[in-house]
């Protein structure tokens, strides 16, 4: 049997990490992306070499396209093989519109937009070998709706979700599939760094449709079935895991 490979960006905690410990349970070798957590990087290793797989750790800043051509071939070198890659870290500055300065959109737009074009041609050109794979980004609500504070991350996912398009339809000649999640507020790190976190958490409990939060693991499930054989036909689609709070005016 083969061993398949997956590399998840920004797996070194929060949504990353849950999806790098679920493709391990499925059986793939794991390669870590961090860009500053080291030691956190290192614990998810452990956690999936307890799991009886092969895990690496790779730093690398995915708004830097010559950071994301190291990493794939450290890909390479280390497994040989590519067979899903989780487009997930991302970043962002978090500000009203009248205080957001060309730095701030450069650097969002960097790793949260840019990277996905860059890393998908890498790992279209190791996945094409083996007949195919699956790519996978992580978008949120905000790419379609408006959040307080949120303008450069909301904008960089709508081109996020927009660039899953058109890489779909260019890669699924070659076997790729090409999708994304797109999920409402989940208590991770990220949240500490919003300004209105306690109003948007408590926001998020009282509105969803659902009756709950979207925790961890909705995503995740999400990740899973668009990686698995399950889902042969999606193509190029952003797949919406909120609870229904994006339906509310
Ligand atoms: N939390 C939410 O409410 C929510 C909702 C919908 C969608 N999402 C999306 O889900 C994804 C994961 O979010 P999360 O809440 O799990 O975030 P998180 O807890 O803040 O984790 C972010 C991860 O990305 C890594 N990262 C940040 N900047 C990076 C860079 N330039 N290069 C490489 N890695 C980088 C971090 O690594 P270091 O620690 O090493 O920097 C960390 O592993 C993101 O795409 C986010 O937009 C989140």
């Amino acid at each position: 049997m083969t061993q398949k490979v997956a590399l998840i960006t920004g797996s070194s905690r929060g949504i990353g990490k849950a999806a790098a410990l679920r493709l391990a349970k499925e059986g793939y070798d794991i390669a870590i992306n961090y860009a500053r957590s080291k030691s956190a990087a290192l614990e998810t290793a452990a956690e999936i070499e307890a799991l009886g797989r092969k895990a690496i750790i790779i730093r690398a800043n995915v708004g830097d396209v010559e950071k994301i051509r190291a990493m794939f071939a450290k890909v390479e070198e280390e497994f040989g093989r590519l067979d899903v890659f989780i487009n997930n870290a991302a970043s962002g500055v978090l500000r009203p519109v009248m205080e957001l300065e060309e730095s701030h959109w450069d650097w969002t737009m960097n790793i949260n937009s840019k990277a996905l074009l860059f890393c998908a041609q890498e790992a279209a050109r190791l996945m094409e070998r083996n007949g195919g794979g699956k790519i996978v980004s992580i978008s949120s609500i905000g790419s379609i709706r408006y959040l307080e504070n949120y303008t450069t991350v909301g904008v960089s996912k709508a081109a996020l979700e927009a660039l899953t398009r058109y890489l779909a339809v260019e890669l699924a000649p070659k076997g790729i599939a090409v999708n994304a999640v797109s999920g409402g507020a989940v208590d991770t790190e990220a949240l500490k760094h919003f300004p209105n976190r306690e109003e948007l958490l408590a926001e998020a409990r009282r509105k969803t449709p659902a009756g709950r939060m979207v925790e961890i693991d909705d995503l995740v499930n999400c990740i899973l079935f668009l990686v698995s054989n399950q889902s042969g036909m999606i193509c190029g689609q952003t797949i919406i895991v909120d609870g229904g709070i994006s339906l509310l005016v």
